[in-house]
């Protein structure tokens, strides 16, 4: 068997592989990190994440103790494990397992004897067995489950929360076969406390989906039940806080205005994808969808609602953003909401500018949006939307603030703030 002279590489290095490869490296595993990103790779070479999970700090002190970074594929025939975690997103509405082909086809031309694979990019059942391990042993010519190991284990990491980090968060882990699952087992128990074996890829590739869509369908239904409660004026935030004191049986989902990110919009267009193969769609998830992509358009008919009510007209009205990142304490906005809602005020020719500590920069549409440097220098504007409720922002006097003021969040309590 070949000795390897690292003991993993991460493919893709974003929310998701860089935190591992880091994370890895502080277990004292030798890691380097794959990226076909040049730009990227130079930066994380330089200690610059780009990751709010890990800290420059944090990348620079992983690099010191021996994580490395590379372009070249030729990389990957030295590590034992292969970690692929790059993107699934959706192109034309459907799956696009591309990144994934070709990460697999790095993997292939590298292949040795002894490797194990394990993919962790979010998608549908039967991906592992369906189009990776074809792509390997074709072009490597090895078979999986002798020559190699091959393995599903989705990723749970949940971007800004300080409680349920990469160490303490549950690894689900599976393999083609019982050798795969036992190498892939070992592996995680290296670096992660708790480890859960189920027997297939196709049921942790499952896992991963029942688990966003699970999300999705409550969001969906706390936000119609949101819209429900405004019309018969009851107030949804005090019913939420108030079921949430049952001691079981009841989940707490918050309404909001609307999902993003790279996991709860996409991941269950995924599983429907593979139930229509099977002429079945996912009747929850397509109702889901339809309440979640609906809510930028409420948010943006309660502020016309806001304003009429207090003869602010719309049309070159001022309105500043608060937080335009899909979540709280983290600067994604991949699928975030606030761009919908942006284009659509856009269209009424409201001028729209946004304060977010996290967000550099923001283009909707090919409009470049204007960033607010100055958090105290809020009263120019005749409304202010709170579209994420990041840390910083509970420092805001927002009863001392003469404008307009809608929380779509619920988080920040003032009598002259409007909820959804
Ligand atoms: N972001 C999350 O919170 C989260 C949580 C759980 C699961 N996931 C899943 O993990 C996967 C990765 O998501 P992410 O958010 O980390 O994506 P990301 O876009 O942040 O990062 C992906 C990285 O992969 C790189 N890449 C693309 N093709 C490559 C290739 N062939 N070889 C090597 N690198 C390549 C890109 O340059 C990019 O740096 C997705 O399937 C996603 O659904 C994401």
């Amino acid at each position: 068997m070949k000795k390897f002279e690292f003991d993993l590489a991460v493919l893709g290095l974003g929310y998701v592989g860089l935190p591992l490869a880091v994370e890895a490296t502080n277990s004292k595993l030798k890691v380097m990190g794959f990226d076909v990103n040049a730009n990227l790779v130079a930066n994380l070479s330089n200690f610059k994440s780009h990751v709010e999970d890990i800290s420059n700090q944090q990348l620079e002190h992983a690099v010191a103790s021996g994580l490395l970074f590379s372009t070249k594929s030729e990389v990957l025939s030295e590590c034992k494990h292969l970690v692929i975690s790059v993107p699934t997103p959706l192109t034309d509405y459907q799956p696009d397992l591309s990144f994934v082909e070709n990460a697999s086809r790095d993997i292939a031309n590298n292949l040795q004897s002894g490797h194990i694979v394990i993919l962790e990019s979010t998608t549908y059942p039967g991906t592992t067995l369906e189009v990776v391990k074809p792509i390997l042993e074709s072009i490597s010519g090895l078979t999986a489950g002798i020559d190699f190991f091959l393995g599903y284990s989705p990723e749970r990491i949940d971007p800004g929360n300080q409680v349920w980090k990469f160490k303490n968060t549950p690894k689900i882990v599976s393999g083609i076969n019982q050798e795969s699952t036992n190498a892939i087992a070992s592996f995680y128990k290296s670096i992660i406390n708790e480890v859960v074996e189920v027997s297939g890829t196709r049921e942790a590739e499952m896992v991963k989906l029942l688990e966003n869509t699970y999300r999705q369908v409550n969001i969906a239904l706390i936000n119609e039940l949101a819209i429900l409660c405004k019309m018969l004026d009851i107030d949804i935030w005090e019913v939420v806080d108030a079921a949430k004191t049952k001691p079981f049986g009841f989940q707490s989902f918050r309404p909001g205005p609307g999902v993003g990110g790279h996991c709860i919009p996409i991941d269950p267009k995924y599983l429907s994808f593979k139930t229509r193969q099977i002429g079945h769609p996912v009747r929850f998830v397509e109702l889901a969808q339809e309440i979640n992509n609906s809510m930028p358009h409420y948010v943006v008919t309660r502020i016309t609602e806001i304003m009429n009510k207090n003869a602010v007209l719309m049309k070159n009205s001022n309105v500043l953003l608060l937080g335009v990142a899909y979540k709280k304490d983290i600067g994604d906005t991949r699928e975030s909401p606030a761009l919908d809602i942006i284009e659509e005020l856009v269209a009424k020719e409201v001028s729209i500018s946004y304060y977010d500590p996290f967000v550099e920069s923001l283009v909707v549409n090919g409009l470049s949006i204007k960033k607010e440097n100055e958090i105290n220098n809020l009263q120019n504007y005749d409304l202010i939307l709170i579209h994420t409720a990041h840390s910083e922002f509970s420092s805001i006097e927002f009863d001392k603030i003469n404008c307009l003021i809608f929380d779509t969040t619920g988080t920040f309590r003032s009598k002259n703030i409007e909820k959804i």
